[in-house]
């Protein structure tokens, strides 16, 4: 069923990882180390890396994505007991290497030609960042790269929110946000802003603030939902 496009959308802003670059492919490239704990070392990394932003937001302890992904990485391989030279390293450098998800370079350029601004709103630290942007060949095709090192907070703390408004200067209910996280998408529509739930992962609806507007899987629907023929 096609769903109704959103109304008055001028710009659409994404989440980085999970929505945009594949974080699941960092450990892929290391298969021929990792073998089947390739599977339960990306789950293990991923959810250690999000619950150390939200403990270190609540704490008011904030130190950058970078060091929070090395911190989750080292506790998931001690957890699975992996302990093979060089691993730790390659690893960390394919986190700026990741690929982005099929789909993303034809999206973004519908949207550029439709006049949408777009932007990327990140708990990754400008240095990840422009490096994933640039290895995905993604340059050109977003007009702002936000990182929540602005804020000095992560997601899904307002602020954050907050400063997608004041740097691409248009209210909340102007902005499309997409996210592959539930949280990420719930805080969004919280905040303000019109939210397609890009539910890659059949994550299950959030019991939180918010409702995002659509749910879609994958962003190829997107351009259809935003008046980007
Ligand atoms: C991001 O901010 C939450 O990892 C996700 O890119």
């Amino acid at each position: 069923m096609t769903e109704a496009p959103l109304e008055g959308v001028r710009a659409c802003v994404f989440d980085a990882y999970g929505t945009l670059f594949d974080f699941a492919a960092a450990a892929k490239g290391c298969r021929d180390l990792l073998g089947d704990d390739i599977d339960r070392l990306t789950g293990l990394w991923r959810e250690k890396q999000l619950q150390y932003t939200w403990l270190r937001a609540v704490q008011d302890r904030h130190e950058d994505f970078w060091q929070v992904t090395g911190d989750a990485l080292d506790f998931a391989l001690e957890t699975l007991g992996i302990e093979k030279p060089g691993l730790r390293e390659r690893l960390m450098t394919l986190y700026l290497t990741l690929d982005a998800f099929p789909e993303v370079p034809a999206v973004l350029k519908r949207l550029k030609q439709a006049g949408l601004q777009t932007a990327i709103l990140s708990n990754g630290s400008p240095k990840m960042l422009d490096a994933v942007v640039k290895s995905a060949n993604l340059v050109g095709l977003i007009d702002a790269v936000l990182s929540v090192e602005e804020v000095g907070i992560y997601k899904p703390h307002p602020k954050v929110y907050q400063l997608a408004v004041d740097r691409l200067k248009v209210p909340a209910s102007a902005i499309a946000f997409q996210s592959s996280n539930a949280w990420d998408a719930y805080a969004a529509s919280a905040f303000g802003m019109q939210v397609v739930w890009c539910n890659r992962y059949a994550q299950r609806r959030e019991r939180l603030p918010g409702r995002p507007d659509r749910e879609v899987r994958s962003l190829s629907e997107l351009p259809g939902l935003v008046g980007a023929p």
